[in-house]
Order: C-alpha cells, then sequence, then structure tokens
C-alpha cells in the first residue's frame, strides 16, 4: 500500500493541534519509522489512516485514493487492508489465543475452515502455534504482544502500523518483534512503526520520520 500526507492538519474538538501541515510520502513495500516526543502526534497520525478520526485540513492518499472520497460501505473495507497493532495490544482474556487472533476474520465473515488455516499460519509466524488453546492472560508480555500482532496480520493486509509495539518490553523482546515485522515487509508490506525507543529505531536502520508538536521536523535515514 502507498501513502501520501500532503499538509494534513488534525484539530481536535478540543481546539488541540495535534498536527499541522504534515506531508510525507511511504512507498509501496516501505518500512520506516514514527518517532517524536509524548504528544506529538503519532498516534494521531496513525488514527488518520485507519479513519478513526478524519483531518481537518490536507490531503490523504492511500493508493493513489484520497481518504476523503471513500464511501461509507468503503471504510471498513479500507480498514480490513491495514493491520494494526497497539500498545496494550487489547487482548480480550476472556477467550483463547486462537479465538484472539481469529477475531478479524469472525467480522468479516469468512468460513470457519478458511478461519482456522489463516490463524495457524498467523500464530505460526509469530512463534505461538503451540500456545492456541491457551488463555493470553497466562502467557508473557512478549507472547502477548505477539498475539496481537498475529491478530494485527491475520487478515494479511497490506499495510502494518504498530503504535509502540514494543512499550513494555526489555529490549531482547523488543528486537524480536521488530524483527518480525521487517519479515513482514520484506514479503512486501508497506510496514509504519511508531516508537519512542530512539536507540532501537536507529539500530535497524530504515528511514525515519520525526513529529514533534504536529509537525514534521525529521524525514531521514537511520536516526541519530
Ligand atoms: N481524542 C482527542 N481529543 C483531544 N485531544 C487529543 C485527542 N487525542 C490526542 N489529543 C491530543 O493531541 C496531541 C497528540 O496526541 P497523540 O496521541 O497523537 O500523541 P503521541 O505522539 O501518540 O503521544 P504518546 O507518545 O504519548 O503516545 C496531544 O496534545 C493530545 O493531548
Ligand atoms: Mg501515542
Amino acid at each position: 500500500m502507498e501513502i501520501e500526507f500532503q499538509r494534513v492538519g488534525k484539530k481536535y474538538e478540543s481546539g488541540q493541534e495535534a498536527l499541522s501541515q504534515v506531508s510525507f510520502h511511504l512507498q509501496q513495500g516501505e518500512m520506516a519509522f514514527l518517532t517524536g516526543h509524548s504528544g506529538a502526534g503519532k498516534s494521531t497520525l496513525m488514527k488518520l489512516m485507519m479513519m478513526i478520526e478524519r483531518q481537518t485540513s490536507g490531503q490523504i492518499l492511500i493508493d493513489g485514493v484520497d481518504l476523503r472520497t471513500l464511501s461509507r460501505r468503503a471504510i471498513p473495507q479500507h480498514r480490513r487492508r491495514v493491520g494494526v497493532v497497539f500498545q496494550n495490544h487489547q487482548l480480550l482474556f476472556d477467550r483463547s489465543v486462537f479465538h484472539n487472533v481469529a477475531l478479524p476474520l469472525q467480522v468479516s465473515g469468512a468460513d470457519p475452515q478458511q478461519i482456522a488455516k489463516r490463524v495457524r499460519a498467523a500464530l505460526d509466524k509469530v512463534g505461538l502455534l503451540d500456545k492456541e488453546k491457551y488463555n493470553p492472560m497466562a502467557l508473557s508480555g512478549g507472547e502477548q504482544q505477539r498475539i496481537g500482532i498475529a491478530r494485527a496480520v491475520v487478515n494479511k493486509p497490506q499495510l502494518l502500523l504498530a503504535d509502540e509495539p514494543t512499550g513494555n518490553l526489555d529490549p531482547k523482546l523488543s528486537a524480536e518483534i521488530m524483527n518480525l515485522f521487517q519479515e513482514f515487509n520484506r514479503v512486501g508490506v508497506t510496514v509504519l512503526v511508531a516508537s519512542h525507543d530512539l536507540a532501537l529505531v536507529a539500530r535497524m536502520r530504515h528511514r525515519v520520520l520525526t513529529l514533534s508538536h504536529g509537525r514534521m521536523v525529521n524525514d531521514g535515514g537511520f536516526g541519530s
């Protein structure tokens, strides 16, 4: 998936200006990091891509299509093409690992055999195939995070957005999670990862976009 922001602004109803004049272009199949201080606008930028929030100025083009021109029916279709990983993985503790990963497929009405196949393929990718029957509460923080990733990729998204996916993890687990994203990127998925962890970001040697007070202040290679 290809993404282009053209002078995008977002002012919340509270009057808070979260983004202003943000422009960047992510090519199909590219991987990049998004950094910036707390409150810089990283999550807002991702919410605009998911159409959870709407920009108040400028244009967002996804594969050349202006998001504002999408019909109501096209919005869920758009969301299905995007996988999202949250910091607080948002797993449901009243159901098994398998059913947590299956959720996006059930929402889109796939048949049960197809669901089982896809869920196991996604769990296999994150190395947790043997944990499908567990309750996610019985797993470590890193394992829970990987289940969140399996759920984000089970629909085979063309764009993977991860918002602070390694927030609570130790450096070794963080590096493993980043390697997973790289593997998805290698098979053609466009990947954007928001992270505070500048050292980790610099080690990954990918393009780094930096927001400060809602403005894109740096768009370049490899962080500092
Ligand atoms: N729903 C909302 N209503 C009003 N203001 C909001 C809302 N969501 C975010 N903001 C404000 O917009 C600004 C950007 O917030 P955002 O969550 O995008 O930052 P962030 O870079 O993701 O920060 P963090 O690193 O802490 O997650 C902040 O000033 C925040 O208070
Ligand atoms: Mg955030």
